[in-house]
């Protein structure tokens, strides 16, 4: 197999199941080093007993994205594992389903913090490291629903839109570098995030019938846009947003 990522060293967040376990995995087949972080230690020792078993290295971090110190503690340890870092995956995120008069402030908060400011934390800390050695790759998993709005979902949509404006805004500022800052917005897959959803016949069903492909998708499609956009194949998509939606965006039916 033809391995892209060879010597790289890659931190991915939220790596303790779905898309984010599947995109560690990925990066492992391919040759990277990973570090890996999440608040969930169990899910974490099973991704990296995964990604150990490909025969990649494995720095394995608790992080709550919304820390400031335990981002840049992440960082620190990785660079002293590893020399450097050459990839971030912005992963790490969590859903809403609340009326939008039911939000309090807690909830408010809960939403924007991990979904929008842990991309701040951990680009702001790694983005100096990929400008000194003027070699970068940034992923932010985004969502469909930050361009289209879900009922019981308002403050996800307005996390998932800042995410997707973040990524253009910090593709501006990295202009000059050889640096790559992109995001997978994410349709409907089966994940940790989505199984009491997709769980109920009728609503798998309602989506099913919204996606052109006809089949809920896959951590592994996802990552596998990830892995794309982290590749150099890619060097020259910035501040893009790529779907992988199995087409739910291209149609109203
Ligand atoms: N599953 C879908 O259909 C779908 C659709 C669109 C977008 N997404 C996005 O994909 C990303 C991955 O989600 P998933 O579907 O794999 O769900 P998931 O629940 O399997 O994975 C999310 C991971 O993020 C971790 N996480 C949550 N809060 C955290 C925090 N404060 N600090 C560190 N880690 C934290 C969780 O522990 C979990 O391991 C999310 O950003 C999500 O919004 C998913």
């Amino acid at each position: 197999m033809y391995k892209r990522f060879e010597n790289k060293v890659a931190i991915v967040t939220g790596a303790a199941s779905g898309i984010g376990r599947a995109t560690a995995v990925r990066f492992a087949e391919e040759g990277a080093k990973l570090s890996i972080c999440d608040v969930n230690m169990e899910g974490l020792q099973e991704t990296e007993r995964l990604v150990l078993e490909k025969g990649a290295e494995c720095l394995v971090s608790r992080v709550d994205v919304r820390s400031w110190d335990e981002v840049q503690a992440c960082v620190n340890r990785t660079l002293e594992r590893f020399g450097t870092i050459d990839i971030l995956v912005n992963n790490a995120g969590t859903g809403q389903f609340v009326p939008f008069v039911m939000i309090d402030d807690d909830e408010y908060n809960r939403v924007m913090d991990i979904n929008v400011r842990g991309i701040f934390y951990f680009s702001k800390a790694v983005l100096p490291i990929m400008m000194d050695k003027d070699y970068g790759k940034i992923v932010n998993v985004t969502s469909i629903m930050g361009e289209v709005a879900g009922q019981g979902q308002s403050i996800y949509n307005a996390s998932k839109g800042a995410a997707k404006m973040m990524t253009q805004g910090i593709a501006v500022d990295c202009s000059g570098y050889n640096i790559n800052v992109n995001a997978v917005a994410p349709g409907m897959v089966l994940t940790g995030l989505t199984k009491n959803m997709l769980g109920d016949p009728d609503q798998a069903q309602y989506f099913l019938e919204r996606i052109p492909k006809r089949r809920i998708g896959e951590p592994e499609d996802i990552a596998a846009a990830i892995l794309f956009l982290c590749s150099d194949e890619a060097s020259y998509i910035h501040g893009a947003t790529l779907h992988v939606d199995g087409g739910m965006m291209c149609t109203r039916m």
